[in-house]
């Protein structure tokens, strides 16, 4: 019998899953199918018992239900107790499995994708959301020489990037937080844009010079071409400008090696969404 999954979120019209793991099918000659579940915001748990109910055995998640998805999680990997946040759920009889694919996948995209080393760089994350949150484990396990969170609120930073500096055993020299005024005169070799600014069409406010010449300036986003923050890194010199496609692809390619045990090559995925 043909094996079914899914994506499940609210809004999820736009989402480009169900491309990606058809793809990512055919290539490795897996029998599945990938559907969209639109869920009501107050019916993500009662969602995903109808999906079960209907043979349904692994489903990506993804806004606004990544933390309710972890918390209707029997049992999660590291990486998703880590981030306090699940994207994929993998059913098997009464048992649901949470895993958190996001950081791995950006981590892949930058390194793999794009060629950039983060080991002793100073790398600066911007927003202390639920997109950072899922995405400082995987860059810290890469030993930059210091990651800096910096956020509008500069609090959530503070909390965040203490949590991460206990949960590690980090210095604050490594695990640092902080305002965007307060970075200036500071420079970063890889700044990653995990704000929602991009979505509004716009970008945080950061003060001048903090792109170092062979910067790699990346925005989650995607689909959206040239973003206020990217335009400003260009702007600003930084060397090399990326959007979240890669990191979307490779989220996807992660999700089904836990479900299926094989990995699919991104590339040409990746490759394809670009031409769409
Ligand atoms: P997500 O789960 O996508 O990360 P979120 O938890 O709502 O979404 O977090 C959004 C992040 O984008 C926050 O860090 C937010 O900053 P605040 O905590 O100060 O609100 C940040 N953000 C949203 N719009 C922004 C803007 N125009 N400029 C700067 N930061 C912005």
């Amino acid at each position: 019998m043909t094996d079914r999954y899914a994506v499940i979120g609210n809004p999820v019209a736009h989402s480009k899953s169900p491309f990606i793991h058809a793809e990512f099918a055919r290539q490795t000659a897996q029998d599945l199918v990938y559907e969209r579940i639109l869920a009501p915001l107050d019916r993500f748990a009662s969602a995903v018992e109808d999906f079960r109910a209907e043979g349904g055995i692994g489903l990506n998640v993804t806004l606004p239900f990544k933390l309710e998805a972890f918390r209707l999680a029997n049992e999660c990997s590291a990486r998703a107790q880590e981030a306090q946040a699940v994207n994929t759920l993998k059913f098997e009889g009464s048992a649901a499995y949470g895993d958190n694919t996001d950081g791995v996948g950006l981590v892949r995209d930058i390194q793999l994708n794009l060629g950039f080393h983060i080991e002793g760089r100073d790398v600066l994350v911007m927003g202390a959301g639920g997109a950072a949150q899922g995405a400082l484990g995987a860059l810290l396990d890469e030993k930059p020489a210091r990651l800096v969170v910096a956020n509008r609120t500069v609090e959530k930073a503070e909390l965040l990037a203490e949590r991460w500096r206990t949960r590690r055993g980090l210095s604050a020299e490594i695990m640092q937080a902080s305002g965007y005024a307060e970075l200036a005169a500071q420079q970063f070799d890889l700044i990653v844009n995990c704000t929602a600014a991009s979505l509004s069409d716009t970008a945080p406010d950061l003060p001048q010079g903090m792109f170092a010449r062979d910067c790699l300036a990346y925005d989650m986003v995607y689909g959206k071409g040239m973003t206020p923050f990217l335009e400003l890194a260009l702007s600003q010199g930084a060397g090399r400008l990326a959007d979240g496609i890669g990191m979307l692809v490779e989220q996807a390619a992660e999700s089904f090696l836990v479900w299926r045990g094989v990995r699919p090559q991104t590339r040409p995925v990746i490759e394809a969404l670009k031409a769409r």
